[in-house]
Protein backbone atom coordinates (compact mmCIF):
# COMPACT_ATOMS: atom_id res chain seq x y z
CA UNK A 1 0.00 0.00 0.00
CA UNK A 2 1.66 3.58 -1.05
CA UNK A 3 2.26 5.32 1.84
CA UNK A 4 1.54 9.41 1.22
CA UNK A 5 2.74 11.39 3.84
CA UNK A 6 0.30 14.14 4.22
CA UNK A 7 2.09 16.42 6.52
CA UNK A 8 5.69 16.42 7.56
CA UNK A 9 8.09 18.56 9.46
CA UNK A 10 11.03 19.16 7.46
CA UNK A 11 13.34 20.65 10.18
CA UNK A 12 16.56 21.53 7.98
CA UNK A 13 14.27 23.85 5.67
CA UNK A 14 12.18 24.89 8.92
CA UNK A 15 9.15 24.08 6.95
CA UNK A 16 5.40 22.21 6.34
CA UNK A 17 5.74 20.06 3.77
CA UNK A 18 1.82 18.91 2.73
CA UNK A 19 0.62 17.06 -0.09
CA UNK A 20 -1.63 19.62 -2.10
CA UNK A 21 -5.50 18.39 -1.37
CA UNK A 22 -6.57 20.97 -3.85
CA UNK A 23 -4.65 19.19 -6.90
CA UNK A 24 -5.77 15.91 -5.98
CA UNK A 25 -6.61 13.80 -7.85
CA UNK A 26 -5.34 14.86 -11.03
CA UNK A 27 -1.93 16.05 -9.62
CA UNK A 28 0.46 14.92 -6.99
CA UNK A 29 1.98 18.27 -5.73
CA UNK A 30 3.90 18.65 -2.42
CA UNK A 31 3.99 22.00 -1.31
CA UNK A 32 6.90 23.69 1.32
CA UNK A 33 5.57 26.33 3.43
CA UNK A 34 7.78 28.31 5.46
CA UNK A 35 5.34 31.71 6.35
CA UNK A 36 3.00 31.60 8.59
CA UNK A 37 0.19 33.09 6.15
CA UNK A 38 1.17 30.48 3.76
CA UNK A 39 0.43 27.86 6.20
CA UNK A 40 -3.06 29.59 7.53
CA UNK A 41 -3.75 29.73 4.35
CA UNK A 42 -3.07 26.30 3.84
CA UNK A 43 -5.64 25.16 6.50
CA UNK A 44 -7.99 27.84 5.68
CA UNK A 45 -8.47 26.37 1.54
CA UNK A 46 -8.10 23.10 2.52
CA UNK A 47 -5.14 21.79 0.85
CA UNK A 48 -4.48 20.09 4.22
CA UNK A 49 -7.17 19.66 5.71
CA UNK A 50 -9.39 16.86 7.68
CA UNK A 51 -9.82 17.35 11.73
CA UNK A 52 -6.45 15.17 12.64
CA UNK A 53 -4.40 16.62 9.56
CA UNK A 54 -4.95 19.94 10.63
CA UNK A 55 -4.03 19.61 14.49
CA UNK A 56 -1.10 18.26 12.88
CA UNK A 57 -0.02 20.92 10.75
CA UNK A 58 -1.20 23.81 12.99
CA UNK A 59 1.24 21.98 15.77
CA UNK A 60 3.79 21.92 13.08
CA UNK A 61 3.18 25.89 11.95
CA UNK A 62 3.33 26.97 15.99
CA UNK A 63 6.67 25.11 16.14
CA UNK A 64 8.04 26.92 13.33
CA UNK A 65 6.43 29.92 14.55
CA UNK A 66 8.33 29.51 17.84
CA UNK A 67 11.76 28.72 15.87
CA UNK A 68 11.69 31.84 13.66
CA UNK A 69 11.41 34.30 16.36
CA UNK A 70 14.47 36.57 17.83
CA UNK A 71 12.71 37.01 21.07
CA UNK A 72 15.73 36.73 23.76
CA UNK A 73 13.69 36.63 26.93
CA UNK A 74 10.78 34.21 28.12
CA UNK A 75 8.23 37.35 27.67
CA UNK A 76 8.79 38.55 24.70
CA UNK A 77 8.89 34.67 23.32
CA UNK A 78 5.55 33.48 25.22
CA UNK A 79 3.85 36.68 23.52
CA UNK A 80 5.12 35.86 19.76
CA UNK A 81 3.94 32.36 20.44
CA UNK A 82 0.43 33.32 21.61
CA UNK A 83 -0.08 36.02 18.70
CA UNK A 84 1.14 33.02 16.24
CA UNK A 85 -1.57 30.26 18.31
CA UNK A 86 -4.43 33.04 17.94
CA UNK A 87 -3.67 33.46 14.35
CA UNK A 88 -3.56 29.56 13.60
CA UNK A 89 -6.52 28.65 15.38
CA UNK A 90 -8.39 31.51 13.06
CA UNK A 91 -7.76 29.41 9.97
CA UNK A 92 -10.86 26.98 10.33
CA UNK A 93 -13.27 27.05 13.10
CA UNK A 94 -15.16 23.68 13.44
CA UNK A 95 -12.14 20.90 13.92
CA UNK A 96 -11.21 20.72 17.58
CA UNK A 97 -8.35 19.05 16.75
CA UNK A 98 -7.25 22.40 15.62
CA UNK A 99 -7.60 23.75 18.96
CA UNK A 100 -6.65 21.05 20.84
CA UNK A 101 -3.01 20.39 19.31
CA UNK A 102 -2.45 24.26 19.49
CA UNK A 103 -3.25 24.30 23.15
CA UNK A 104 -0.96 21.36 23.47
CA UNK A 105 1.75 23.37 22.03
CA UNK A 106 1.60 26.30 24.16
CA UNK A 107 1.22 24.32 26.74
CA UNK A 108 4.80 23.45 26.59
CA UNK A 109 6.31 26.69 25.89
CA UNK A 110 3.84 27.85 29.34
CA UNK A 111 4.95 24.78 31.59
CA UNK A 112 8.98 25.29 30.96
CA UNK A 113 9.28 29.08 31.56
CA UNK A 114 12.50 28.26 33.75
CA UNK A 115 14.20 26.81 30.51
CA UNK A 116 16.02 28.79 27.84
CA UNK A 117 14.01 30.02 25.02
CA UNK A 118 16.33 27.55 22.95
CA UNK A 119 15.45 24.73 25.06
CA UNK A 120 11.88 25.62 25.24
CA UNK A 121 12.16 25.79 21.31
CA UNK A 122 13.53 22.23 21.25
CA UNK A 123 10.70 20.80 23.23
CA UNK A 124 7.96 22.68 20.78
CA UNK A 125 9.63 20.31 18.06
CA UNK A 126 9.69 17.26 20.28
CA UNK A 127 5.66 18.08 20.82
CA UNK A 128 4.89 18.28 17.46
CA UNK A 129 6.60 15.51 15.66
CA UNK A 130 5.00 13.55 19.18
CA UNK A 131 1.36 14.84 17.90
CA UNK A 132 2.06 13.48 14.52
CA UNK A 133 3.86 10.52 15.63
CA UNK A 134 1.02 9.21 18.46
CA UNK A 135 -1.58 10.11 15.17
CA UNK A 136 -0.56 7.05 13.41
CA UNK A 137 -1.01 4.66 16.78
CA UNK A 138 -4.16 6.13 17.51
CA UNK A 139 -5.81 5.55 14.23
CA UNK A 140 -4.48 2.18 14.17
CA UNK A 141 -5.97 1.60 16.83
CA UNK A 142 -9.29 3.24 16.20
CA UNK A 143 -8.99 0.28 13.44
CA UNK A 144 -8.68 -2.72 15.03
CA UNK A 145 -11.42 -1.98 17.46
CA UNK A 146 -13.71 -0.58 14.21
CA UNK A 147 -12.16 -3.96 12.75
CA UNK A 148 -13.75 -6.20 15.44
CA UNK A 149 -17.04 -4.94 14.29
CA UNK A 150 -17.08 -6.04 10.41
CA UNK A 151 -17.03 -9.03 8.72
CA UNK A 152 -15.02 -9.84 5.62
CA UNK A 153 -17.18 -9.22 2.31
CA UNK A 154 -18.91 -6.68 3.91
CA UNK A 155 -20.01 -3.30 2.14
CA UNK A 156 -18.97 -0.06 3.96
CA UNK A 157 -20.57 3.36 3.33
CA UNK A 158 -18.32 6.23 4.00
CA UNK A 159 -18.74 9.93 3.89
CA UNK A 160 -15.93 12.82 2.94
CA UNK A 161 -12.23 11.98 3.43
CA UNK A 162 -11.63 10.56 6.90
CA UNK A 163 -8.44 8.61 5.38
CA UNK A 164 -4.84 8.69 5.58
CA UNK A 165 -5.47 11.83 3.67
CA UNK A 166 -7.07 13.65 6.70
CA UNK A 167 -4.69 11.80 9.14
CA UNK A 168 -1.37 10.96 9.64
CA UNK A 169 -1.49 7.24 8.31
CA UNK A 170 -4.38 5.03 8.92
CA UNK A 171 -7.12 7.86 8.84
CA UNK A 172 -10.01 7.15 11.43
CA UNK A 173 -12.84 6.03 9.00
CA UNK A 174 -10.71 4.24 6.72
CA UNK A 175 -8.75 2.82 9.47
CA UNK A 176 -10.93 -0.40 9.58
CA UNK A 177 -10.85 -0.89 5.89
CA UNK A 178 -7.22 -0.60 5.45
CA UNK A 179 -6.29 -3.19 8.30
CA UNK A 180 -8.67 -5.46 6.78
CA UNK A 181 -7.15 -4.91 3.34
CA UNK A 182 -3.53 -5.80 5.22
CA UNK A 183 -5.29 -9.05 6.75
CA UNK A 184 -7.08 -10.37 3.38
CA UNK A 185 -10.27 -9.27 4.04
CA UNK A 186 -12.39 -8.49 0.73
CA UNK A 187 -13.97 -5.12 1.20
CA UNK A 188 -16.43 -2.69 -0.77
CA UNK A 189 -16.31 0.56 -0.20
CA UNK A 190 -18.90 2.76 -1.28
CA UNK A 191 -17.67 6.20 -1.43
CA UNK A 192 -20.38 9.68 -1.03
CA UNK A 193 -18.71 11.77 -3.56
CA UNK A 194 -19.29 14.45 -0.83
CA UNK A 195 -20.42 18.04 -2.42
CA UNK A 196 -19.80 20.60 -2.75
CA UNK A 197 -15.63 20.17 -2.46
CA UNK A 198 -15.74 16.45 -3.55
CA UNK A 199 -13.33 14.81 -0.52
CA UNK A 200 -15.11 11.89 -1.28
CA UNK A 201 -14.56 11.46 -5.29
CA UNK A 202 -11.28 13.18 -5.05
CA UNK A 203 -9.99 12.31 -1.94
CA UNK A 204 -11.29 8.95 -0.82
CA UNK A 205 -11.53 7.39 -3.95
CA UNK A 206 -8.15 8.39 -4.76
CA UNK A 207 -6.19 6.83 -1.94
CA UNK A 208 -8.59 3.84 -1.77
CA UNK A 209 -7.97 2.72 -5.09
CA UNK A 210 -4.13 3.68 -4.95
CA UNK A 211 -4.09 1.08 -1.94
CA UNK A 212 -6.14 -2.02 -3.92
CA UNK A 213 -9.14 -1.14 -2.42
CA UNK A 214 -12.33 -2.06 -4.15
CA UNK A 215 -13.91 0.92 -4.51
CA UNK A 216 -17.51 2.51 -6.39
CA UNK A 217 -18.36 6.25 -6.29
CA UNK A 218 -21.87 7.37 -5.66
CA UNK A 219 -23.10 10.84 -5.97
CA UNK A 220 -24.16 11.74 -2.24
CA UNK A 221 -28.31 11.25 -3.29
CA UNK A 222 -27.56 7.59 -4.35
CA UNK A 223 -26.66 6.61 -0.78
CA UNK A 224 -30.45 5.45 -0.15
CA UNK A 225 -30.36 3.34 -3.18
CA UNK A 226 -27.19 1.43 -2.59
CA UNK A 227 -28.61 0.75 0.99
CA UNK A 228 -31.81 -0.51 -0.35
CA UNK A 229 -30.56 -2.97 -2.28
CA UNK A 230 -28.56 -4.39 0.04
CA UNK A 231 -24.89 -3.37 -0.93
CA UNK A 232 -24.53 -2.10 2.23
CA UNK A 233 -23.50 -3.42 5.57
CA UNK A 234 -21.71 -0.57 7.67
CA UNK A 235 -21.57 3.06 7.76
CA UNK A 236 -18.22 4.66 8.87
CA UNK A 237 -17.37 8.35 9.33
CA UNK A 238 -15.31 9.98 10.54
CA UNK A 239 -16.04 13.66 12.95
CA UNK A 240 -14.67 16.98 13.21
CA UNK A 241 -15.44 17.67 17.01
CA UNK A 242 -17.75 15.07 19.23
CA UNK A 243 -19.71 16.78 21.66
CA UNK A 244 -20.09 15.58 25.32
CA UNK A 245 -23.58 13.84 24.60
CA UNK A 246 -22.03 12.08 21.97
CA UNK A 247 -23.68 14.47 19.00
CA UNK A 248 -20.75 14.04 16.26
CA UNK A 249 -19.80 17.08 14.11
CA UNK A 250 -19.02 16.11 10.36
CA UNK A 251 -19.03 17.13 7.20
CA UNK A 252 -21.90 18.14 5.73
CA UNK A 253 -24.32 15.72 4.37
CA UNK A 254 -23.08 13.07 7.68
CA UNK A 255 -26.17 13.31 9.11
CA UNK A 256 -28.19 12.68 6.09
CA UNK A 257 -26.34 9.08 5.56
CA UNK A 258 -27.28 8.67 9.25
CA UNK A 259 -30.84 9.11 9.17
CA UNK A 260 -30.62 7.16 6.18
CA UNK A 261 -28.50 4.14 7.89
CA UNK A 262 -31.65 4.45 11.09
CA UNK A 263 -33.84 4.16 8.08
CA UNK A 264 -32.44 0.71 6.67
CA UNK A 265 -31.53 -0.93 10.00
CA UNK A 266 -27.46 -0.04 9.04
CA UNK A 267 -25.24 0.60 11.89
CA UNK A 268 -23.67 3.82 12.06
CA UNK A 269 -20.29 4.09 13.58
CA UNK A 270 -18.19 6.76 13.96
CA UNK A 271 -14.61 6.78 14.20
CA UNK A 272 -12.56 9.43 16.01
CA UNK A 273 -10.02 9.83 18.20
CA UNK A 274 -10.29 11.34 21.98
CA UNK A 275 -8.60 14.33 20.49
CA UNK A 276 -11.72 14.92 18.91
CA UNK A 277 -14.25 14.41 21.75
CA UNK A 278 -15.08 18.18 23.09
CA UNK A 279 -16.34 17.73 26.62
CA UNK A 280 -16.64 21.69 26.38
CA UNK A 281 -19.72 21.52 23.80
CA UNK A 282 -22.37 20.09 25.76
CA UNK A 283 -24.52 19.02 22.56
CA UNK A 284 -23.78 19.29 19.15
CA UNK A 285 -25.53 22.78 19.35
CA UNK A 286 -22.74 24.18 21.17
CA UNK A 287 -20.28 23.67 18.06
CA UNK A 288 -19.72 26.22 15.45
CA UNK A 289 -20.11 25.34 11.87
CA UNK A 290 -18.21 26.71 9.88
CA UNK A 291 -20.06 28.81 6.47
CA UNK A 292 -17.83 28.71 3.10
CA UNK A 293 -18.22 30.74 0.01
CA UNK A 294 -21.22 29.94 -2.13
CA UNK A 295 -19.12 29.87 -5.31
CA UNK A 296 -18.25 26.32 -3.97
CA UNK A 297 -21.89 25.76 -4.56
CA UNK A 298 -22.49 27.27 -8.05
CA UNK A 299 -19.31 27.42 -9.71
CA UNK A 300 -16.14 25.22 -8.43
CA UNK A 301 -15.83 22.37 -10.92
CA UNK A 302 -18.17 22.99 -12.92
CA UNK A 303 -16.96 24.52 -16.82
CA UNK A 304 -19.28 27.63 -16.16
CA UNK A 305 -21.51 28.70 -13.82
CA UNK A 306 -24.45 26.34 -13.05
CA UNK A 307 -27.10 28.86 -10.82
CA UNK A 308 -28.46 32.05 -11.85
CA UNK A 309 -26.67 35.13 -10.53
CA UNK A 310 -27.54 36.34 -7.33
CA UNK A 311 -29.18 33.54 -6.31
CA UNK A 312 -29.08 33.38 -2.20
CA UNK A 313 -27.01 30.02 -0.89
CA UNK A 314 -26.10 28.49 2.31
CA UNK A 315 -22.93 26.69 2.12
CA UNK A 316 -22.22 24.91 5.87
CA UNK A 317 -18.98 22.60 5.38
CA UNK A 318 -20.24 20.70 8.36
CA UNK A 319 -23.57 19.09 10.31
CA UNK A 320 -23.92 17.34 13.37
CA UNK A 321 -25.12 13.89 13.93
CA UNK A 322 -27.86 13.29 16.53
CA UNK A 323 -26.37 10.97 19.34
CA UNK A 324 -29.99 9.05 18.67
CA UNK A 325 -28.50 8.34 15.42
CA UNK A 326 -25.28 6.59 15.96
CA UNK A 327 -25.10 3.21 16.63
CA UNK A 328 -21.68 3.80 18.85
CA UNK A 329 -18.25 5.68 19.01
CA UNK A 330 -14.74 3.90 17.74
CA UNK A 331 -12.00 5.94 19.64
CA UNK A 332 -8.53 4.68 20.32
CA UNK A 333 -9.10 3.16 23.57
CA UNK A 334 -12.33 1.46 22.69
CA UNK A 335 -15.70 1.32 20.99
CA UNK A 336 -18.55 3.69 23.03
CA UNK A 337 -22.09 3.12 23.15
CA UNK A 338 -25.05 4.74 24.14
CA UNK A 339 -25.31 6.42 26.72
CA UNK A 340 -22.29 8.62 25.49
CA UNK A 341 -21.53 11.03 28.14
CA UNK A 342 -20.57 8.58 30.41
CA UNK A 343 -18.50 6.38 27.92
CA UNK A 344 -16.95 9.04 26.41
CA UNK A 345 -15.49 10.48 30.00
CA UNK A 346 -13.97 6.88 30.31
CA UNK A 347 -12.42 6.97 26.81
CA UNK A 348 -10.61 10.21 27.75
CA UNK A 349 -10.09 9.01 31.21
CA UNK A 350 -8.20 6.09 29.80
CA UNK A 351 -5.67 8.09 27.90
CA UNK A 352 -4.78 10.06 30.78
O1 LIG B 1 -13.66 20.22 5.40
P1 LIG B 1 -12.80 19.02 5.64
O2 LIG B 1 -12.43 18.32 4.37
O3 LIG B 1 -11.61 19.34 6.50
O4 LIG B 1 -13.73 18.03 6.47
C1 LIG B 1 -13.20 16.80 6.88
C2 LIG B 1 -14.19 15.91 7.52
O5 LIG B 1 -15.32 16.25 7.72
C3 LIG B 1 -13.68 14.60 8.03
O6 LIG B 1 -14.67 13.62 7.96
C4 LIG B 1 -13.23 14.76 9.49
O7 LIG B 1 -12.32 15.81 9.61
C5 LIG B 1 -12.63 13.53 10.04
S1 LIG B 1 -11.03 13.25 9.36
C6 LIG B 1 -10.34 11.87 10.08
Amino acid sequence: MPYIDTVALDEQNSALVIIDQTQLPNEEIKLTLTEQNDIWKAIQTLQVRGAPAIGIAASIGLYLAAKETNAENYSTFIDEVKAAKEYLASSRPTAVNLFWALDRMEKVALNHRDKSVTEIKDLMRDEAVKIKNEDELVCRSIGEHGLSLIKDGWGILTHCNAGRLAASKYGTALAPVYIGHERGYKLKVFVDETRPLLQGARLTAYELMSAGIDTTLICDNMASQVMKNGWVQVVFTGADRVAANGDACNKIGTSGVAVLAKHYGIPFYICAPTSTVDMRSATGADIPIEERDAAEVTEMWYKERMAPEGVKVYNPAFDCTGNELITAIITEHGIVKPPFNEGLLKMIDNGR
